[in-house]
């Protein structure tokens, strides 16, 4: 793993941006994997003042994102679907049959999980996904369990996650309790990982995560048996 301490928020997410721009450039078609929540939002901001600045072009490239939220309708505030538009998408020129979230108000879930996983196949596999670690050492929602979930699935959010998501709710009970989430399998099948953790709050579970035993109690752990993952950190 290639590990970097960050002094300065600003330029992790500089750093960061960097090399989302260096693996477009490099491969102009190739498909990433995204996050939402807080950990991304700098880099976010950082890719698209690169393409408004005529530095970075999006219109080759492919997207998928970890999860989605069940129950709250796409045009909340709160679904990653929104999310990703107002902090990205609407921002760059990606042309939005090209982007991908899984779907969690299909009929089916179980039937969109096979289709978000087999689409991913489809594409070609994923050749750089960001990822933000959750309090609970959690990536994309794989919560802490007793095994590591291979494919796309549905998942009960952890009562620390729900939690630490009630700041973006009106109120705890408004907090959805399901997900869609990418596996484990599905992550670390990409090619190439960045993991993003910034806060005093993140430096204990990813010191647990980096340099703890692998297991699935630290989801984020697993991170450890990939051949190809850099850290950028910070308090
Ligand atoms: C979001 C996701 C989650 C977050 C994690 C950290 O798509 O998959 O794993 O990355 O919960 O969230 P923040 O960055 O808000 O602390």
């Amino acid at each position: 793993m290639q590990i970097t301490e960050f002094h300065n928020q600003g330029q992790l997410n500089r750093y960061a941006a960097s090399l989302v721009a260096e693996q477009i450039r490099s491969k102009p078609d190739c498909v990433l994997g995204l996050a939402t929540g807080s950990s991304p939002l700098g880099t976010y901001k950082e890719l698209v003042s690169l393409y408004q600045h005529g530095n970075l072009d999006f219109s080759h490239v492919i997207t998928f994102n970890l999860d989605e939220y069940c129950g709250i309708n796409y045009d909340n505030e709160q679904s990653y679907h929104f999310y990703m538009k107002q902090n990205l998408f609407a921002k760059i020129n990606i042309s939005s049959e090209n982007t991908h979230i899984p779907d969690a108000s299909a009929p089916n879930l179980d039937a969109e999980c096979l289709r978000y996983e087999q689409s991913i196949h489809n594409a070609g596999g994923i050749d750089f996904q960001l990822l933000g670690i959750g309090h609970d050492g959690h990536i994309g929602f794989n919560e802490p369990c007793d095994h590591f979930p291979i494919k796309t699935h549905c998942v009960d959010l952890a009562a620390s996650t729900i939690h630490a998501n009630a700041r973006f709710f009106p109120s705890i009970d408004q907090v959805p309790t399901k997900a869609l989430t990418m596996g484990i399998g599905t992550i670390m099948k990409a090619r190439k990982i960045l993991l993003i953790a910034f806060g005093i709050d993140k430096q204990e579970i990813l010191q647990q995560a980096l340099n703890g035993k692998v297991t699935p109690l630290v989801p984020t752990s697993v991170l450890q048996l990939h051949s190809n993952v850099t850290v950028l950190y910070g308090k």
